[in-house]
């Protein structure tokens, strides 16, 4: 069974997940940028991940947009996020909705894990946009716990990255 791990990673978190993983996996984690959606035709098993950017996975687009291509295989996604684990309802709704319009194929697992966000280390784009929706945000006269729950994410700052956490991806992948 030939196995590989995708990454798109802008300040690395998903990176670290992605080395992780592919360690456990006993295979290489690469770059998205480094491979083409023909190139996945030689894996049995794919694992990719993505920082999740506006609930956007990044990058996750080589998987979706070649779900066809890419139906006898198994593959995990995962994403890397600052929304608390216990936000299920926030995930399945707006994540899963969003990235996956057609519904998630049956052989594609999805995961969430915790990243990072460390504000001095955020490029001014991402700051400013941080520090807009934030001010957007606490300007609404009656915020749903979702809107409430955006305003405290934007104040995050640190690593919440957790290595025990790619388990139930790792057994997915192998059993
Ligand atoms: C502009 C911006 C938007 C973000 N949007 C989300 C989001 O919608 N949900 C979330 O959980 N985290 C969000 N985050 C946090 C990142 O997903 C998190 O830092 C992630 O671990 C980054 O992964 P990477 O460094 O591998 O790209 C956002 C961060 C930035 C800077």
């Amino acid at each position: 069974m030939k196995t590989i791990v995708i990454y798109k990673s802008k300040y690395g978190s998903t990176k670290n997940y992605a080395e992780w993983i592919a360690e456990a996996l006993c295979c290489v984690a690469v770059e998205a940028k480094n491979i083409s959606a023909g190139e996945l035709a030689e894996y049995d098993n794919i694992v990719y991940g993505g920082g999740l950017y506006g609930e956007v996975i990044n990058g996750v687009h080589l998987i979706t947009k070649n779900a066809q291509k890419l139906a006898g295989k198994k593959i995990a996604v995962f994403s890397t996020g600052i929304t608390p684990l216990d936000c299920r309802g926030y995930y399945d709704d707006y994540v899963i909705k969003k990235n996956f319009k057609n519904g998630v194929p049956e052989n594609i697992k999805v995961f969430n894990f915790l990243g990072k966000m460390k504000l001095d280390e955020l490029s001014v784009v991402h700051r400013t946009a941080i520090k807009t929706l934030k001010k957007i945000m606490s300007g609404k006269e009656n915020p749903s716990e979702m809107e409430k729950l955006l305003v405290e994410l934007c104040d995050a700052d640190g690593d919440f990255s957790d290595k025990n956490a790619i388990t139930d991806l790792v057994n997915y992948i192998k059993e």
